[in-house]
């Protein structure tokens, strides 16, 4: 975090750092802000990007498997961003490449750097971490960014509370490792928990990753921020979110002083400028 906090200055006068290096994303799943922010670092930087976000025009398409593909792509780059559907896979795929690889979301597991820009916002609005009550809602279960911010948390001396419906609950693996460290609280209703919440962080329900619809359609739309329950809420909380939202944060809510999502994206691009060039040796 100290690393991005001395990227503000060169992610708007942009710098020669990185000249010469090459990152290589390879999205297998959709992607806008991941995607873009890390080329958009990377350029900040003075390096260049190349990569892929539809894999159907690759020879993925003509059935080559992820370890050759990273055996091939780890001669044009320097360091490799993957995006994938199935979980390990970004693990599996720094197995197979010489170059630093650095996960872009596996599935529903984890997207440890959207943590690192979460907690870097946190820290950036709020002054501090530790000692906030940290409200996680939405989908616990299929949403990988809350699995790597609740492990990140869980550094800190936070009180954690998990809000969703039961079906969408925090995963177990996720809970046993975190209640070792910190407290933590799970709810079905924002109702009771709003009024304690510092940081709101506000999650899609991921429905591309539910095994059935019918399950999806019952899921749909069972939570929504909206200014009605914002007038419980703390003067000075603040609500994040790793976007795309769909309909869980009402579009009036933008224009409170609690919105923070669109300051977060911004967050994200000095964030991965500061793992880029500390990744490639160039920051210590
Ligand atoms: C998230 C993701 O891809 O996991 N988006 C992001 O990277 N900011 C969240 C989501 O898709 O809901």
């Amino acid at each position: 975090m100290e690393m991005a906090q001395a990227m503000e200055p060169m992610a708007k006068t942009g710098s020669s750092l990185l000249q010469g290096r090459i990152l290589a994303t390879l999205f297998f799943e959709p992607s806008t802000r991941t995607r873009l922010s890390f080329e958009s670092a990377m350029h900040r930087l003075g390096g260049s990007a190349i990569g892929f976000a539809e894999p159907d025009i690759t020879s993925v398409k003509k059935g080559e498997n992820l370890a050759d593909t990273m055996r091939v792509v780890e001669n044009y780059a320097d360091v490799i961003v993957v995006r994938h559907p199935l979980e390990g896979a970004a693990r599996l795929a720094a197995e197979f490449a010489s170059v630093p690889v650095i996960n872009g979301g596996s599935g529903a597991e984890e997207h440890p750097t959207q943590a690192l820009l979460d907690l870097y916002t946190i820290l950036k609005e709020k002054g501090t971490i530790d000692n906030l009550n940290v409200v996680l809602v939405g989908d616990l279960r299929y949403g990988r960014t809350v699995h790597s911010l609740a492990y990140a948390l869980s550094l800190y001396k936070v009180k954690l509370f998990f809000v969703s419906p039961e079906m969408l609950r925090m995963r177990r693996e996720v809970l046993d490792v975190i209640k070792e460290k910190i407290n933590v609280i799970e709810r079905n209703s924002l109702d009771d928990v709003i009024v304690d919440a510092d940081v709101l962080y506000v999650t899609r329900i991921q429905k591309e990753r539910f095994p059935d619809a019918a399950e999806y359609a019952k899921m749909k739309g069972s939570y929504r921020i909206n200014l009605e329950l914002l007038k419980r809420a703390k003067e000075d909380m603040v609500i994040l979110h790793p976007l795309p939202r769909v309909d869980e944060i009402a579009p009036e809510v933008d224009a409170t002083s609690h919105a923070r999502y669109f300051q977060q994206v911004r967050n994200g691009i000095v964030m991965r400028m500061a793992l880029l060039a500390l990744i490639l040796g160039k920051m210590s």
